[in-house]
């Protein structure tokens, strides 16, 4: 979908290694293994020296004449423009940092739903997390006509089918980029372009893909986009990003002295700081790997931030590309029934999340056994009970999800195969 540039042809192997040894939790002993990063991923070092930092030198509150209090506005703003150049923003104020993903999300559909008028109707998608349908059901108080983009027969969201379901009176259309339960990518840029045709806007939940591949909200030509921090190696936050001349027209809710401008305007109150200097801290962990890359590869340094990142999602997205084609191995060589994209041909349309289910097996049934051999995975509903529905799964049974990244290794898959194997031969 998305353009990822500067793919070089690669002399060394993914630095696998490396990357592990700046995970602490990667390293503990007894060994674990971290295959529910779909819930969240674990941190570098640096991220926590971050976190660590900003409470222990300068655990202030911001906008004080006073050095410290100084240097908590100049942290926030540098993370601002890290974020910015994370996402591929024209400007750092498009940037917001808040709670998470719901709030901002929440945040949007409470300001759009003032502005519904005759152009009322919002499209979700079934394949969404609960997050990016929930809040704009609640606008059918206000008037709004939900719209249900729905999936096809193979599990997936179709563009094409989204097309019929564009009118005039579509104000809307709220989707994912990436599933956290399937893994399927969504072709966001032809959404965005279908739905500006038909006079409407976009609202993309970035959550899932963010560590998985490069985020060009340039490139998506989305209205609005929300993340997690925790999903992309920084501690619990979120942020939104919006297009500046939409944030500026926002009725968001703020105390009168607050300017209405961007991103003051998006962020009511105090959010939490040293999440912020972490989140921070977590780009240039990304930018770090890209330019390591860049150098051994090619001997070469990178003009700028946002070409690091490209460097680096790049090489991420190709090495979990491999990662899925082994998972996919193992799925099959266990029987499994895998629900989306499991065509190893199809990598491209695919993040290394699976979810599926053991004939006979209960999902939890599996994940306990996981857990008693040191691998984390997860079962049940998924956050989505649309798309459990669609599948045919019970919602309180569920599925069963393995999430992977690119600090996970073949060797953690080999092992995962080895005992779902022991679990289908001795039931
Ligand atoms: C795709 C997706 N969207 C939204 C959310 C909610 O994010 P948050 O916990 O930041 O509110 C999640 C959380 O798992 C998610 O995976």
């Amino acid at each position: 979908m998305v353009n990822q540039q500067l793919v070089a042809p690669r002399a060394a192997a993914f630095p696998s290694d490396r990357i592990r040894s700046l995970f602490p939790a990667l390293n503990q002993e007894p060994g674990f293994i971290f295959f529910d990063n779909a819930a969240g991923a674990q941190i570098p070092q640096v991220v926590f020296d971050a976190v660590n930092g900003h409470l222990l030198h300068c655990n202030v509150q911001r906008g004080g004449r006073y050095a410290k209090s100084v240097e908590v506005d100049a942290t926030i703003a540098r993370a601002r423009e890290s974020v910015a150049d994370l996402i591929n923003a024209r400007d750092p104020n498009e940037v917001a940092f808040g709670m998470n993903a719901t709030s901002f999300l929440r945040l949007l559909s409470l300001a759009i739903g003032r502005t519904l008028g005759t152009r009322n109707e919002i499209v979700v998608t079934e394949l969404d997390h609960e997050a990016n349908i929930a809040t704009w059901l609640q606008l059918e108080r206000e008037g709004a006509k939900i719209i249900w983009w729905k999936m096809r027969e193979d599990n997936n969201l179709h563009v094409e089918d989204l097309a019929s379901l564009l009118t005039s009176k579509t104000r809307l259309v709220a989707c994912t980029v990436a599933s956290h339960a399937l893994g399927s990518i969504v072709d966001v840029a032809t959404v965005a372009k279908l739905a500006h045709a038909a006079g409407a806007e976009v609202v993309l939940d970035c959550v899932h893909y963010s560590p998985h591949a490069l985020i060009d909200v340039q490139a998506f030509e989305c209205d609005y986009l929300v993340c997690s921090g925790y999903k992309v190696f920084a501690p619990h936050m979120g942020f939104m990003w919006g297009r500046l001349e939409l944030l500026y027209k926002l009725q968001t809710f703020r105390e009168e002295f607050i300017p209405d401008a961007p991103p003051g305007k998006i962020e009511a109150g105090t959010f939490i700081y040293e999440n912020v200097a972490g989140m921070g801290a977590a780009v240039a962990y990304l930018e770090t790997l890209g330019n390591s890359l860049a150098l051994e590869e090619a001997n070469t340094e990178l003009a700028s931030r946002r070409d690091s990142l490209i460097r680096a999602m790049t090489a991420i997205r190709e090495y979990e590309a491999t990662l899925s084609r082994k998972m996919l191995e193992v799925l099959r060589s266990a029987e499994a029934i895998v629900y989306g994209v499991d065509d190893p041909n199809r990598l491209s349309e695919r993040v290394p999340t699976f979810c599926f289910n053991l004939p006979n097996l209960l999902p939890a049934s599996i994940t306990k056994t996981m857990s008693d051999h040191g691998i984390g995975i997860r079962d049940g509903h998924m956050y989505a009970p649309r798309l459990m529905k669609h599948l045919g799964r019970d919602l309180d049974t569920g599925v069963i999800r393995a999430s992977i990244l690119h600090y996970n290794t073949i060797e953690e898959i080999h092992e995962f195969g080895r005992v779902l194997r022991d679990v289908v031969r001795s039931q």
